[in-house]
Parts: C-alpha cells; structure tokens; sequence
C-alpha cells in the first residue's frame, strides 16, 4: 500500500487530489492549518478503506513545516506521493502593498514547496519509486505580482526537477490550471463575477488531465483546450506582447489594474 501526502487538501484542487488518491487505493496524510476540516475529510476518507492521518500544520511558520518535512523524511513510515498544492493568493499591488503579504505568498507558494521536496525526493530515490506533483497556475506563464513570480519558480523547478530524475522510476510534474472553481478567488477577496464561463474548470478536471498527462510522460499538464492554446502562444509570442496581454486580461476579468 503507497502513501501519499497532500499539502492544502481542505478545499478545492487539493480536496480533489485527496478524493481521488484515496479512490485509487492510496494512504494518506493530510496537511493544512483547519484541523477541523481535515479531521472532517479523514472520517470521510476513512470510510473508502484508505488510513488517513491528519497532520494539521500553517506552511508559512518554519517550526510547523520543519515537522512536515520530518514526516516526509521517516524511514518507517515512507511517503510514495507528494502532492505540493497548498497555496493562496494576494489581492494587492506590490508597489505599496503590505511587505509581509507578499513574503507569506513566497513563503507558502515557494519555500514550502523547495523543502519538502528536499526532504522527499531523497526516500523516494532511494527506494527508486515516487511521485512528486506540484499545482504551478497558468499564471506562471503570465506576469503579474508575486503570484505569478512564485508560480513560475514551481514550474520550473519541477521542469528542473523532472530532468534531474530522468533515467529513475520517480516522477515529477506540475499541473498549470486557469482559473478553477474552488475557494482561492473568494478568500482573495477577488470578485471574479465578470469572467466568462469558458474561462473556468473544475478540480477533477484538474487531477484528471494531470494523471493523463503523467502517463503519457508529460512535466507539465495544462488542463482544458483553450488554456492549452493559450500556454502555446504564450510561448512563441514576444515577452512584451505577453505582459501586455496579461494586463488587459487581468483588467478586463477583475478590475484590477497592474
Ligand atoms: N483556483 C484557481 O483558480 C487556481 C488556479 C491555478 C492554480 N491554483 C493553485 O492551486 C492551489 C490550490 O488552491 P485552490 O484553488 O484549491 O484554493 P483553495 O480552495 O483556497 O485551497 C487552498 C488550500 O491551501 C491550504 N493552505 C493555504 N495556506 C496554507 C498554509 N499557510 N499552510 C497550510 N495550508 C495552507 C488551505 O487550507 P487551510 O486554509 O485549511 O490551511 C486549502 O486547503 C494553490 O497552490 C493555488 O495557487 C489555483
């Protein structure tokens, strides 16, 4: 029986991980800061046939993720699959904005990611056996902010990361969703109610095309069509015209102007 453990699983794409993991016959451990709500999804889970553990941690305080980190390193107890989705975003100009917003964002979105990595890959060399999945966005494609600054380091880091295991049975890859309907855009306090309805997916959709991807070899998954196209133009087009695009985008979509 593998092991999995899912950062952020207490809503929205690391919910949906979590579901999904479990449904394939997986343990899990779980880690979030909202103890009542993971214990919540582990009775739920638990109920699949799969043990859960519940590890209740904040990511962004160094003694917390230290024992996260401790967890992925026990030998006894070996973690097969890292799934690195906790994250959230900061509805703020960085020109004025709060300092120590934007330094808890690289915090979560990046430190945590880097060190439990380190602390898992190692074991899962090892044992020559492993999966480490890391939720990167769109955004890191695009350039605005921190958010998108710190996603971009997630994507490829595990590009990097993915090239430094080749040749091993340990796998790595990043999913890049759009947007997608989960609590992130509300607890930002963004209103999205002016973007279209084709600019969003679903969690599953998410995990799903991820699992599809991986078995066909891909590093990165970019879930639905239109995302898809847009992650290739985004690739042959010039910086300047990205970056250009990218704001009237955002301005159109939240109001926000950057
Ligand atoms: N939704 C989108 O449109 C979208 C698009 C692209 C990428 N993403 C990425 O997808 C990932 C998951 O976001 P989501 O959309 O599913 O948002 P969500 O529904 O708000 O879920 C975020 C999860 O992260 C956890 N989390 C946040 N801060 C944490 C911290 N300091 N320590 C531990 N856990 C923390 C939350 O749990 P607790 O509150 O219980 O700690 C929650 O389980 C993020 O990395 C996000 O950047 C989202």
């Amino acid at each position: 029986m593998s092991t999995a453990l899912v950062t952020g699983p207490t809503s929205g794409i690391g919910e949906a991980f979590a579901r999904r993991l479990a449904a394939d016959g997986h343990d899990l451990v779980l880690v979030a800061r909202d103890e009542g709500r993971l214990e919540a999804l582990s009775g739920e889970l638990s109920g699949v046939g799969v043990r859960v553990e519940v590890l209740p941690a904040d990511l962004a305080d160094a003694r917390q993720l230290a024992h996260v980190e401790s967890r992925l390193r026990d030998p006894d107890r070996p973690i097969d699959v890292l799934v690195n989705n906790a994250g959230f975003s900061i509805n703020q100009r960085f020109v004025g904005g709060q300092l120590e917003r934007e330094q808890l964002l690289l915090d979560v979105l990046v430190t945590a990611v880097m060190r439990l990595t380190h602390a898992a890959a190692p074991g899962m060399l090892q044992r020559n056996s492993g999966l480490i999945c890391n939720v990167s966005s769109f955004a890191s494609f695009m350039p605005f902010g921190t958010y998108s600054a710190a996603k971009a380091w997630v994507t490829f880091f595990t590009q990097g990361l993915a090239s430094e295991l080749a040749g091993t049975r340990v796998k790595a890859i990043a999913t890049c969703p759009g947007f997608v309907h989960t609590e992130f855009h509300q607890r930002a306090g963004v209103d999205m109610s002016g973007a279209s309805s084709w600019v969003w997916l679903n969690t599953d959709q998410v995990v799903e095309e991820l699992f599809a991807d991986l078995a066909n070899g891909k590093v990165l998954s970019v879930p639905g069509r239109r995302y898809k196209s847009m992650a290739a133009a985004a690739h042959v087009l010039p910086r300047d015209a990205v970056r250009r695009l990218e704001r009237f985008r955002r301005t159109r979509i939240t109001g926000v102007r950057r």
